[in-house]
């Protein structure tokens, strides 16, 4: 399966920010990986203008379950696709904390994202409190149980597991527990979607940096990173990519 480097840029970049794309795309012209990057809502169309004929593929960070309707300052996975989109992120710890997402409604996005012809990068991940109660495979199990649409596939899903106080803290988890989730997740998913199970990206994020990406890569079942402070500067990614694609 083809490895996938995916940066999340959350609510960072304007205009300006699209030089780092141009100097991504220089240094790495053709990546044996997959390579995504999800700005804000507001440069996907201008990042899929810069990327169209390259490797780089973009995405959107969150859509709304509908295609369109009475929904002030949401965006449809329709939409995203007509930007020149090709997947989006959905169910991000942050979407989760700071918008209540519930598992069902990061389903129902799925679901949406699946419809409109976009890959749903789906976002579990447990807190440091869930994690020092030993939590965090009760955690995670459930969370993917209940945010993976039906009918799923490799060619439709990507599952990210984030520890939520991994995420732009710096720390990481021993690459011991990031085999335990993952081969768990693969488990998991093989319960839910069966032999397609094998070939769905598995990536991980939180605090994936250049120093750091080639040993979490060479830990089984992680099939690439999501990526979100490391994605903003080319020469990070870009050593992330370089990596993934070692
Ligand atoms: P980080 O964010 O790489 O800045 O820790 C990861 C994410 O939230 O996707």
């Amino acid at each position: 399966m083809k490895k996938l480097a995916a940066g999340n840029w959350k609510m960072n970049g304007t205009t300006s920010a699209l030089t780092e794309v141009q100097a991504l795309l220089a240094a790495h012209p053709a990546p044996a990986c997959e390579m995504l990057l999800c700005p804000p809502a507001t440069l996907i169309a201008q990042m899929a203008t810069a990327a169209s004929g390259s490797g780089l593929l973009v995405g959107g960070q969150d859509c709304h379950p509908k295609a369109s309707g009475a929904h002030t300052g949401d965006i449809s996975a329709t939409m995203l696709k007509d930007a020149g989109a090709s997947h989006v992120i959905l169910g991000h710890s942050e979407r989760r904390a700071d918008h209540g997402e519930t598992d069902a409604l990061v389903r129902a996005k799925a679901v949406a994202a699946m419809a409109a012809g976009l890959v749903a990068v789906v976002c579990i991940g447990e807190t440091e409190a869930e994690r020092d109660a030993g939590k965090t495979l009760a955690v995670i199990g459930g969370q993917l149980d209940g945010s993976l649409p039906a009918g799923a596939t490799a060619a439709t899903l990507v599952v990210a597991y984030e520890p939520v106080w991994a995420i732009g803290t710096g720390r990481t988890p021993t690459l011991a527990e990031i085999g335990e989730v993952h081969a768990f997740l693969r488990d998991r998913l093989r319960g839910l979607i069966g032999d397609e199970a094998a070939a769905v990206r598995l990536l991980y994020g939180g605090s994936v940096k250049p120093s750091n990406a080639a040993e979490i890569f060479a830990v089984p079942h992680v099939d690439g990173a999501l990526v979100g402070g490391a994605s903003l500067k080319a020469a990070d990614f870009g050593a992330i990519v370089a990596a993934l694609s070692a």
